[in-house]
C-alpha cells in the first residue's frame, strides 16, 4: 500500500474531525476565567500608580508550585507559535480550521487565568515573569515533526495530557484550594483536546495504519514538553519532577500508556514492515521507559531518605 500524502490525509480525516469537533462542542462547558482570580486579595504594584513592590514575603505558596505555575504559564503563553504551527498545517478552512481557532480560543483562557491569579495573589515576582514570558515568546516554538500531520497529531494527544497532569497536580502542591480549582478547571480543558486529538489519530489508525504507528513510534522516541525552550527549564524539571508533579514514572504510566492503549497499538492489523518496526520501537521505549522511572524512583526516595536523616 503506498503511504498516504499530507493533503490525502487531511482530506480523509475531515470527517472525523467534524465529528470529533461535534462531540467537543457538546461536551465542553462554559467558564469564566475572572470567577476564578480572589480580585479582593489585590494590591497595587509600584512603577506609574505607585503601590508597593512585590517582596518575596508576598508569596505564600511552596517555592517547587512557583516554579511549576511558572513553567505552565509560560507554556500557554506561547499560543501564539502553536497556533501558527496548527493552522499551518491543519488549514484554516473546513472543519480543520473550525477546530484550529476553537482550540486556540480556549487555550486562551489558560494564560489569562494563570496570569491574573498570579499578579492578583503576588505569587510570583512579576517583573521576572514578564522578562521570562518575553525571551521565551521572542523564542517561539517549533515542534520538531510539525510538517507531518499524524505525527502533530500524535505529539498533541500526548501533550495535551502530559499539560493536564501537569496542571492538576501544581493546583495541589500550592496548597492554595482556590489555584486548586483554577488549574482542575484548565486540566479539564486540556484533558478534552487529548480526547479530541487521540480520536483523531485513532481514525488515522484505521485509515493508515502503519502510517500512524510510525508516527507514533518517532513522537514517543523523542518527546519533549511544549516549555522545553524555557530559561532553566532543566533545572525547573528536575525540581518538578522530584516534588510529584510531573516525573518519569507519571510520563510513563498515566500519558504514555494509557493513550497507546486507547489505540490498541499492540492489535492493530494491517500493518507493512515499516508499520511492524515502529510498533517494535514503541515496545522497547515503553520499556526504556519503565527502567528509566524505576531508577529515578529510587534516587528520588534516597534523597528523601538522607534529607530526612538530617
Ligand atoms: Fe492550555
Ligand atoms: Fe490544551
Amino acid at each position: 500500500m503506498t503511504a498516504l500524502s499530507q493533503t490525502a490525509l487531511l482530506l480523509e480525516l475531515e470527517p472525523v474531525v467534524e465529528k470529533n469537533l461535534e462531540r467537543h462542542l457538546a461536551v465542553a462547558k462554559e467558564w469564566f476565567p475572572h470567577e476564578y482570580v480572589p480580585w479582593s486579595e489585590g494590591r497595587t504594584f509600584d512603577g506609574p500608580l505607585g503601590g508597593e513592590a512585590w517582596a518575596e514575603s508576598d508569596s505564600t505558596i511552596p517555592d517547587v508550585a512557583r516554579t511549576a505555575l511558572i513553567v505552565n504559564l509560560l507554556t500557554e503563553d506561547n499560543l501564539p507559535s502553536y497556533h501558527h504551527e496548527i493552522a499551518t498545517l491543519f488549514g484554516r478552512d473546513g472543519a480543520w480550521g473550525t477546530w484550529v481557532h476553537r482550540w486556540t480560543a480556549e487555550e486562551g483562557r489558560h494564560g489569562t487565568a494563570i496570569r491574573d491569579y498570579l499578579t492578583v495573589t503576588r505569587a510570583v515576582d512579576p517583573v521576572a515573569l514578564e522578562r521570562a514570558r518575553m525571551t521565551h515568546m521572542s523564542a517561539g516554538y517549533a515542534n520538531v515533526h510539525d510538517d507531518e500531520v499524524l505525527h502533530s497529531l500524535a505529539y498533541v494527544s500526548f501533550q495535551e495530557l502530559a499539560t493536564r497532569i501537569s496542571h492538576r497536580n501544581t493546583g495541589r502542591v500550592t496548597g492554595d484550594p482556590a489555584c486548586e480549582a483554577l488549574l482542575a478547571r484548565v486540566a479539564a480543558d486540556e484533558n478534552l483536546h487529548m480526547v479530541f486529538y487521540r480520536n483523531l489519530l485513532a481514525g488515522a489508525f484505521e485509515l493508515a495504519p502503519s502510517q500512524a504507528m510510525r508516527a507514533v513510534a518517532d513522537v514517543v522516541a523523542d518527546f519533549q514538553m511544549p516549555g522545553n525552550g524555557i530559561d532553566g527549564f532543566a533545572r525547573k524539571s528536575v525540581a518538578i519532577a522530584l516534588a510529584g508533579i510531573y516525573d518519569l514514572r507519571q510520563h510513563r504510566d498515566d500519558v504514555v500508556a494509557p493513550v497507546l492503549r486507547q489505540w490498541d497499538v499492540f492489535n492493530v492489523t494491517g500493518l507493512d514492515a515499516d508499520g511492524e518496526a515502529a510498533r517494535d520501537e514503541i515496545a522497547a521505549h515503553l520499556d526504556d521507559l519503565e527502567r528509566a522511572a524505576s531508577r529515578f524512583e529510587e534516587k528520588r526516595d534516597a534523597r528523601a531518605a538522607r534529607l530526612a536523616a538530617r
